[in-house]
């Protein structure tokens, strides 16, 4: 993160200097796209549900200009590190490398009309890797971003995002559903984008969080997600044997997706006993009436009602969906016994990462001392707290 770490500005001219001097030109374009919170509907993305991110103040920059032959030249300022590679036989390169986000997502742009030619990218990111903030998604829809100014790309922003989910599905391997690409392509400042995953319509729904005295502040329990990626094709598949037994159950051969699923429903499935895929289903139900419940509370500022959903939901990943973790846990806990946070959770897909703390503005520091310090004096890890605003999704500029 160091190498062009600090206030906006002085990223952008570091990464134009780091170009300049990996690439011996200057660069023709910016790209920057951020990372981002979820603020509720979590797990439910690839259960045709709803989710409620915005774009978090943490972006991925990336700074290109076009090549006249088919090489890509991407170097990362994070890692010091160069990957090449051909638009025409696209490689992947080690296992949990940065550059597969870069190689799968100019992977995927081949199929697009007008097709890209080669480039030249240097890529530099503040967005925490590892912590559930998507900084992976933001440098599929930076490089993508760029690759679309270059070469003038007929692709809009929602098929952007579409395109940079293939790249992680298809080609690094990670079976995610829409919420992390759309969010880093299309959040709005001072919004929380609520996104229907089956129909991919969208709403910008005002955050208004600085009338009622309120911030959100990102809580990084420092556990990376290590072992995330089976954990969560897991999950993928126990819902998938919900529906299988809810077919059953409820004797509706025709029905493929949770989100046609009532709580009724599944109460009377549950009655005949309970099992874990129906677990699975009962927070993915439930979820996805809170996401849309949360949506309606900040439309009329009803922060309160946001931040009892927010627990709600928390305490349904933790008991029915079993993706929270014994420090996720500790920092809620520690939260919500505050009387100055309205509300929080974990946020992500979990088994680390961070939390999402809905937090009154002027007690910033007190949060430190009654959550923080604890957890880090509890677990003897180095938690930190990110205060963010709601920030606009991918944007691009010619320099
Ligand atoms: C990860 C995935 C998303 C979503 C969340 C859980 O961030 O990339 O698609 O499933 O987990 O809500």
């Amino acid at each position: 993160m160091a190498a062009t770490d600090g206030p906006r500005e002085r990223r952008i001219d570091t990464l134009i200097a780091v170009f300049q001097r990996e690439f011996g030109r200057a660069p023709e374009g910016i790209a920057e796209a951020p990372g981002r919170v979820n603020l509720i509907g979590e797990h439910v993305d690839y259960n045709d549900g709803l989710v409620l991110p915005f774009a978090i103040d943490r972006s991925v920059l990336v700074a290109w200009a076009r090549r006249d032959d088919e090489a890509v030249w991407a170097y990362s300022a994070d890692y010091g590190e160069h990957s090449r590679f051909t638009l025409a036989n696209v490689t992947h390169a080690a296992p949990g490398s940065w550059a597969n986000y870069v190689r799968g997502a100019a992977a995927m742009l081949r199929a697009v009309p007008l097709a890209a030619g080669g480039i030249d990218l240097a890529i530099a990111g503040n967005v925490p890797a590892g912590a559930g903030l998507s900084s992976s998604a933001a440098i599929e829809v930076a490089v993508a971003g760029a690759f679309r100014a270059a070469f003038s790309l007929e692709i809009d922003d929602v098929a952007l995002a579409q395109l940079c989910q293939r790249a992680e599905n298809e080609f690094v391997g990670v079976q995610c559903g829409i919420m992390d690409q759309f969010a880093s392509t299309l959040s709005q400042r001072d919004h929380a984008l609520l996104i229907d995953c089956r129909t991919l319509a969208h709403e910008a729904v005002p955050l208004r969080l600085a009338d009622a005295g309120l911030c959100v502040v990102v809580a990084n329990s420092s556990v990376r997600r290590e072992l995330i990626a089976s954990a969560y094709n897991d999950r993928r598949r126990e819902c998938d044997a919900a529906v299988v037994e809810l077919r059953a159950r409820l004797d509706r051969p025709a029905l493929t997706s949770l989100r046609d699923v009532t709580q009724a429903d599944l109460d009377r499935a549950i009655a005949a006993g309970e099992t874990l895929p129906l677990r699975r289903a009962r927070h993915v139900v439930s979820e996805i009436a809170r996401a849309a419940a949360a949506a309606e509370a900040l439309r009329r500022d009803d922060f309160g009602e946001v931040g009892r959903l927010m627990q709600e939901s928390h305490l349904s990943l933790r008991d029915d969906y079993a993706v929270s973790s014994r420090e996720l846990d500790l920092l809620v806990g520690l939260a919500t016994a505050q009387e100055y946070v309205a509300g929080a959770r974990l946020t992500g897909a979990g088994f680390g990462g961070c939390t999402v703390n809905l937090v009154r503005a002027d007690r910033i520091e007190a949060f430190e001392r009654d959550v923080i310090a604890p957890y880090r004096a509890q677990t003897g890890l180095p938690a930190e707290i990110y205060v963010t605003p709601a920030c606009d999704g991918l944007r691009a500029w010619r320099l």
